[in-house]
């Protein structure tokens, strides 16, 4: 048997940074390696997204996580016990097997991606090389352009608007470190400004962005373009701005309800106040600016924004391999967010992630609302060269954690890794980028 052999693994409730419990994982190798990691989760989930599993019961409001804990510890764990780390494919195809169903459901996603990514991070500390190392297979290294968390509403601040994010994509640095020195200026003054007007400066998201009762949306995206400009850096050129509309969290039977405001749209009425903000405010990608399955207008506001914007797509394609196929094929937008646990295994992200690139479609890596201290998420966007990243703001620690692994791989891959800047962002004008 290989050295790199899976000899035993185990799990535990633990804790992401909401506060609710998920699943941790540890993974040991024949030869001692170790791979230890705790899965995210999300808040503002897409309904296509594979299935977390919860107890149900009593505990933590029933979000207690002891039966998918259960699965790695008696079906998963000895799965996968004697296969070869090195050979992730292999192990993925194992634990869905062992899952069954597509949505992962049976096991739950989370324990499924707990051992997934334990596996691979065991596999690299094995080899003693780091993780973005091992995983840049299909070209050098990229550290990708940050989009940074500046404000937040909806699911991620008790709805104080209904934008769920808007945040900071520093273009025209031009280094990774310089990215985020310039998007720490823009929330520094988006708190200056707020105490201005006497509001809340200090309260936080669930992603460390600020949350504000501003009254209306466009209210905010001005005052993060206002923030930009009072930085002195140039708004749309050194500093974009992203939103994160999240828009199925707030369609229902009657339309889109913009509760903040108290209107009610229909998908045209939404599609033109999107493309009037593009109109008016420094914006280079907007994500899930509708629901995740009004494809019709998706089409629409893609083409309304085709050559502008980057038009992404998060609930939309949940990280699902048949949804990114279809949206290619109907043209519904021109980026895809990845985020691991909506796949359910590493394996399956890399594929939406290089079929996605092989499309034409710019790739986001992007952590979870309740996400957790682990940094491989980072490694991650390194290695397969997403070009892009979105981990939230720049406080609170299961943040900083991705924004300093990336510092730390600048720092210490002496020019191994390029900065990808702005050249991997989608939908630009090709001097833009
Ligand atoms: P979630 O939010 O993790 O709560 O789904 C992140 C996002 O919508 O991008
Ligand atoms: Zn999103």
């Amino acid at each position: 048997m290989r050295e790199t052999a899976i000899a035993a693994v185990q799990a535990w409730e633990a804790l992401d940074s909401r506060g609710r419990p998920t699943v941790a994982c540890a993974v040991t190798l024949r030869d001692r390696a170790e791979g230890r990691i705790v899965v995210p989760s999300g808040m503002s989930t897409g309904s296509h997204e594979a299935v977390e599993l919860r107890d149900g019961d009593t505990r933590y409001g029933g979000q207690g996580v002891r039966r998918a804990v259960s699965n790695v510890m008696t079906v998963l764990g000895p799965a996968v016990v004697g296969l070869d780390a090195m050979d992730r494919s292999t192990v993925d195809a194992v634990l869905e097997q062992a899952d069954g169903e597509p949505d992962l459901s049976a096991l739950g996603a989370n324990a499924v991606l707990a051992v997934s990514v334990a596996v691979t991070v065991a596999a690299a500390n094995s080899n003693r090389t780091p993780l973005w190392r091992m995983l840049s297979t299909a070209g050098p290294p990229l550290l990708p352009l940050p989009m940074i968390n500046i404000l937040s509403g909806g699911a991620h601040a008790g709805r104080t608007i209904d934008i769920q994010d808007i945040l900071a994509i520093p273009l025209g640095a031009g280094s990774f470190a310089e990215a985020l020195e310039w998007a720490w200026s823009v929330r520094s003054q988006a708190e200056r400004e707020l105490r201005r007007r006497a509001l809340p400066w200090y309260l936080v998201a669930d992603e460390g962005g600020l949350a504000a009762r501003l009254g209306s949306n466009e209210r905010a995206l001005a005052l993060v373009s206002d923030s930009i400009a009072a930085t002195g850096l140039r708004p749309g050129i050194d500093v974009a701005i992203g939103v994160d509309v999240a828009a199925s969290q707030f369609h229902g039977p009657g339309g889109y309800r913009l509760a903040c405001e108290g209107r009610a749209l229909d998908a045209a009425g939404l599609i033109a106040e999107i493309v009037g903000w593009c109109d008016r405010y420094p914006i280079a990608s907007v994500e899930d600016p509708l629901a995740e399955d009004d494809w019709t207008a998706w089409q629409l506001l893609h083409e309304r924004l085709a050559g502008r914007c980057q038009v992404l797509g998060d609930d939309l394609f949940a990280t699902q391999l048949d949804r990114l196929r279809r949206g290619v094929a109907d043209s519904l937008a021109n980026a895809v967010l990845i985020k691991p646990n909506q796949a359910g295994t590493i394996t399956r992200a890399e594929r939406v992630l290089r079929e996605a690139q092989a499309s034409g479609y710019a790739t986001v890596v992007s952590a979870r609302s309740g996400d957790t201290e682990d940094s491989w998420l980072a490694d991650l966007a390194v290695g397969w060269r997403s070009g892009q990243i979105k981990v939230g703001s720049t406080t609170r620690a299961e943040r900083t954690a991705k924004w300093n692994r990336l510092l730390e791989i600048e720092s210490r891959s002496q020019g191994t890794a390029e900065y990808a800047g702005a050249s991997m962002v989608a939908g630009r004008p090709r001097e833009h980028r």
